[in-house]
């Protein structure tokens, strides 16, 4: 008779039991994918989940709420939380394993090694959340070394968390290659994201105005002609005018690295961040189809 088979997704919570499983197939010379996320998961999480499994053996996705990305406590504390729900997400898929640690797990007592990656965490998200990007890259670089995954996935919606993964990874010689996925949308543009779990029904009637001034900045910029600073201010009114309050930055930078452009005549995205009441949105856009 054949052994039961491990109901799926397997949930381990302490770093020896993911260190063992991957081991285990790494023997018999399976390829490994990770997911990190912070769970409450949608379907752009779960698209980053199918291309996983369309190019791995083996998927582990990760669900930790990471303290120390954190810049305000109280967006800690209310972040959603829903793991039962995931783990029944995940099951339907057959995702291999969930590693949900407690936070002592990662962070025990007398934790003190941060990551930074300097340059491309100075601007957007970096600038207006201190310590934000320096939290994202240092849980990234330890579940990298935890698992020992041959390839990460990761969202475009956090495009600068994108380009500093990928930089610390490359940086540290961290053999894991990290894969993009496009932003997942709702019909009318919404970038899905677990904190819109908390907009009220107005909010949510507000939110599409984000992706609306992005596509039209998009369109006003892709010709590389329009000088982005005018544009770049209507874009901002239109944003004040929907309700947005405050906008925490609304640029045109290069793809490449970030760096700040006064036209799009290079590969260039569109970056936003804002609030609506107590909830920040963020969403970017590629300019033209370049990127
Ligand atoms: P979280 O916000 O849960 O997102 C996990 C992953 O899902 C990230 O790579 C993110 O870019 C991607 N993602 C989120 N919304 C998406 C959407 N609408 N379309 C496509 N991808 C989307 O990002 C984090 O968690 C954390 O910072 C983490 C990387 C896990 C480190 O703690």
């Amino acid at each position: 008779m054949d052994a039961p088979s491990e109901a799926k997704p397997v949930t381990v919570r302490r770093i020896h039991a993911l260190r063992e499983k991957v081991a285990g197939w790494r023997q018999v010379g399976e390829s490994i994918a990770i997911v990190p996320t912070m769970g409450a998961l949608h379907e752009g999480h779960l698209e980053l989940v199918r291309r996983a499994q369309a190019d791995c053996a083996r998927v582990i996705a990760t669900i930790f709420v990471n303290p120390i990305q954190f810049n305000q406590a109280d967006d800690l504390s209310r972040y959603p939380r829903d793991e039962a729900g995931d783990a029944a997400k995940l099951a339907e898929l057959g995702v291999d394993l969930l590693f949900a640690p407690p936070p002592q797990e990662f962070y025990p007592e007398g934790f003190q090694t941060l990551v930074s990656v300097a340059g491309l965490s100075a601007c957007l998200c970096g600038a207006t959340r201190p310590g934000h990007m320096e939290g994202v890259a240092t849980v990234v670089a330890k579940l990298f070394l935890q698992s020992q995954a041959d390839r990460a996935y990761f969202g475009e919606k956090d495009y600068q968390q994108l380009m500093v993964v990928r930089r610390m990874a490359h940086d540290l010689d961290i053999p894991v290659k990290i894969e993009a996925v496009p932003t997942v949308r709702e019909a009318d543009g919404v970038a899905l994201a677990s904190r819109n779990r908390r907009l009220t029904p107005a909010q949510r009637a507000q939110a599409p105005a984000l992706y609306r001034a992005l596509s039209t900045l998009a369109a006003r910029l892709a010709a590389g002609t329009t000088p982005a600073q005018a544009a770049l201010a209507q874009g901002r009114a239109e944003l004040a005018q929907a309700g947005f309050d405050p906008i925490d930055y609304l640029e045109l930078r290069a793809a490449g690295d970030l760096r700040p452009l006064d036209r799009a005549d290079r590969p260039a995205r569109l970056f936003a961040a804002a609030w609506l009441g107590e909830i920040r949105l963020i969403d970017n856009l590629a300019v033209g189809n370049a990127l």
